[in-house]
């Protein structure tokens, strides 16, 4: 596996078109995008999108976000009604390029397993803004195919350090482009729009459901913070089912107000556990101060969720790494990104505590 450095604002022209040349020819390239890095294939090449599903030990049922450049790439593999094609414009218009994904209806001669839902006839569709990810599709010429560049169940990688972690001893990766540590840190808001007149968001993420309304008016909820990860029956989304973003160790979210009352339920149990990791605010921190023997990380400050949500998945694989046996994680307020943040949380957690 070759990990090459790139600058995140000018990308060098023949690093990229290295790494376009892999994807053409079938391989398997990790990228940056603002998001977080993904594991890219030719979205057309069945082969190389089974050994996407292969490296990540991904669920055969769970299918990628397509990524293209503009809404004319979007138009050749997406099937709209006059309806449906005025609410992407408006949706294009405000938020891409960027982090929003749109489940739409597929042409029907796109066909391949990166699409496969089992389910339905809908494929995810995303157009990037990370200067990297954009030089990518455009140097290899196809559209890509790109889950997170994680190990499936684990926390999604912000830093081409995490991708190296999870696939170290894989031979299925050709290439890493490192450009850094990533800007919003979640995955994308997962909006989608397959059935005529009904906009259902899937993934809440960096563009929040406030934001969202305030384009296309109203957006039913799905996996809003508050939901279970388990739906009844199939799942709108297959990625719902399973649980994520999670580091070795058993995670415990303690939720409730005030954030004070949140701290000491968790010094309480923290003193009667072995090699316990704390995940504090900054508001909060003072509260452990009689905890010597944890590792105690401050997510950030709680009036700024967006700097928490960028750090999030790097603070819970740093507890893998400290190896410690129990990790607790203070529940942060659920509007704005916080949805997003406290829906990753609930995935990962064994148990979601309220005090
Ligand atoms: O920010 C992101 O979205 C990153 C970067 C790399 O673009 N990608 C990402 O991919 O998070 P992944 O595979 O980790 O998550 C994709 C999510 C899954 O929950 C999957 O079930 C859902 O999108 N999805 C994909 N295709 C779908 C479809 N046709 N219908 C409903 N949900 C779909
Ligand atoms: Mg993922």
């Amino acid at each position: 596996m070759l990990c090459q450095l790139v600058d995140a604002n000018a990308p060098d022209t023949s690093v990229l078109k290295q790494a376009g040349e892999v994807i053409r020819r079938g391989g398997l390239v990790a990228f940056p995008t603002e998001t977080v890095y993904g594991l890219g294939a030719d979205a057309l090449n069945d082969e190389a999108v089974a050994r996407v599903y292969k490296a990540k030990g991904r669920p055969a049922d769970n299918p990628l976000i397509w990524h293209v450049n503009n809404v004319t790439e979007l138009e050749k593999i997406t099937r709209l009604s006059a309806e449906t094609s005025s609410v992407v414009e408006q949706l294009a218009k405000a938020f891409w390029p960027g982090p929003l994904t749109l489940v739409l209806n597929r042409k029907d001669e796109i066909n391949g397993i990166a699409r496969k839902t089992g389910t339905n006839e809908t494929i995810a569709v995303r157009i990037p803004s990370h200067p990297v990810a954009r030089a990518l599709i455009s140097a290899s010429g196809c559209i890509i195919a790109a889950p997170s560049a994680n190990v499936s169940g684990k926390p999604s990688p912000t830093q081409a350090a995490h991708v190296l972690e999870d696939f170290s001893a894989s031979n299925d990766i050709e290439m890493v482009l490192d450009g850094g540590a990533t800007q919003n840190g979640l995955e994308s808001t997962v909006l989608d729009l397959h059935q005529e007149g009904k906009i259902t968001l899937l993934r809440p993420g960096a563009i929040t459901l406030e934001m969202l309304k305030n384009v296309v008016g109203e957006v039913s909820v799905i996996a809003g913070g508050t939901e279970s990860v388990e739906i009844e029956g199939a799942p709108l989304s297959p990625g719902m089912k399973y649980r994520h973003y999670a580091p070795k160790a058993p995670l415990f979210l303690i939720t409730g107000y005030p954030e004070t009352a949140i701290a000491q339920e968790i010094c309480k149990r923290a003193k009667t556990s072995q090699k316990a990791g704390i995940l504090a605010t900054t508001q909060t921190l003072h509260i452990y101060d009689n905890l010597p023997e944890s590792n105690i990380f401050v997510l950030g400050n709680r009036k700024k969720p967006e700097n928490m949500a960028q750090d999030l998945f790097s603070c819970l694989r740093n507890f893998d790494a400290l190896g410690v046996e129990i990790i607790f994680v203070e529940g942060v307020d659920e509007d704005g990104i916080g949805t997003a943040i406290m829906n990753r949380l609930r995935k990962a957690a064994v148990e979601v505590i309220k005090v």
